[in-house]
């Protein structure tokens, strides 16, 4: 049962893994989380303020000295993707795992009024971003061993929801790429899987239900189990699953 799994205390260690959205909620304590078990960490994010503050902790708590990727992914291209992958090949030789966790919501609303604009942006963020890092990043990723890429998913990429536009066809696309990538490198030494973390105590969360009591939600750091789980090498013969943190 991966929401109840013991991670070994040394179970990420001589590992190098990229987390997106690292500078905060899910992301940020994936990363601390991640260093914890000794990984080297690379914090991919939008503000730098927020990766430095998670550098800081990672650092202090006497993790590996993570290193720092500013980038907005909105604006990203293929290019920026391939110098990122050469300077981790450059830098640490391989790349063990991904945590593709960056994500926009946009604003809840009736399809028929979603702004041309915000449907580009999040399909942009939360798609097309991973999708173009994801090429870049394979050949870093085949240099290891054993390379863990994980997606995050969403309830409403699973099943439909009014309201929920953008964001949920962004998230059903994140669950196809998983298992187009899943089944295009079964039994090649890299797997993907999706992480789809239930209702949790972020600012995300917090915009979409702004009447929520957040002391009601889980924390990130409870989600933390299914991340270790799939990071690490406990988790070799899983591919292609979408793995619910709390499940019904
Ligand atoms: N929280 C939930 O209940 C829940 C439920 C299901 C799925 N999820 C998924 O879990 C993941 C993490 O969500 P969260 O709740 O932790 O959200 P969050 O607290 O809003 O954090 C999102 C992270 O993504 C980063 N990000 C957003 N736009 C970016 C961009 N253009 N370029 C680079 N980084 C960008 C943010 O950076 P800045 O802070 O610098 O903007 C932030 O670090 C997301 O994929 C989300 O869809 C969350």
């Amino acid at each position: 049962m991966p929401t109840k799994y013991q991670a070994a205390e040394e179970l990420l260690e001589n590992k190098i893994i990229l987390i997106t959205g690292a500078g905060d909620g899910i992301g940020a304590e994936a990363a601390r989380t991640f260093a914890r078990f000794g990984a080297t960490c690379i914090l991919l994010g939008k503000t730098v303020s927020k990766l430095e503050k998670v550098y800081d902790d990672i650092v202090e708590a006497g993790g590996q000295q993570p290193a720092i990727i500013p980038l907005d992914l909105k604006g990203a291209t293929a290019k920026n993707y391939q110098d990122m992958a050469q300077t981790i090949i450059d830098q640490f030789g391989k790349l063990d795992g991904v945590l593709h966790n960056a994500s926009m919501l946009g604003h809840l609303s009736a399809f028929s009024d979603i702004p041309e604009t915000e449907w580009m942006d999040v399909m942009q963020i939360n798609v097309n971003s991973a999708a173009l890092m994801t090429q870049a990043l394979i050949p870093a990723l085949r240099k290891a061993q054993h390379a863990s890429v994980v997606f995050t998913s969403s309830g409403v990429g699973k099943k439909g929801r009014a309201f929920w536009g953008t964001y949920a066809v962004s998230k059903f696309a994140t669950e196809g790429m998983m298992q187009v990538l899943a089944s295009e490198f079964e039994n090649r030494g890299l797997r993907f899987n999706c992480i789809n973390p239930g209702a949790t105590r972020t600012k995300m969360r917090a915009s979409a239900y702004p009447a929520e009591d957040p002391m009601t939600l889980k924390t990130p750091a409870d989600l933390m189990p299914v991340y270790l789980y799939l990071m690490g090498d406990d988790s070799l013969n899983v591919n292609g699953q979408s793995i619910d943190c709390q499940p019904k």
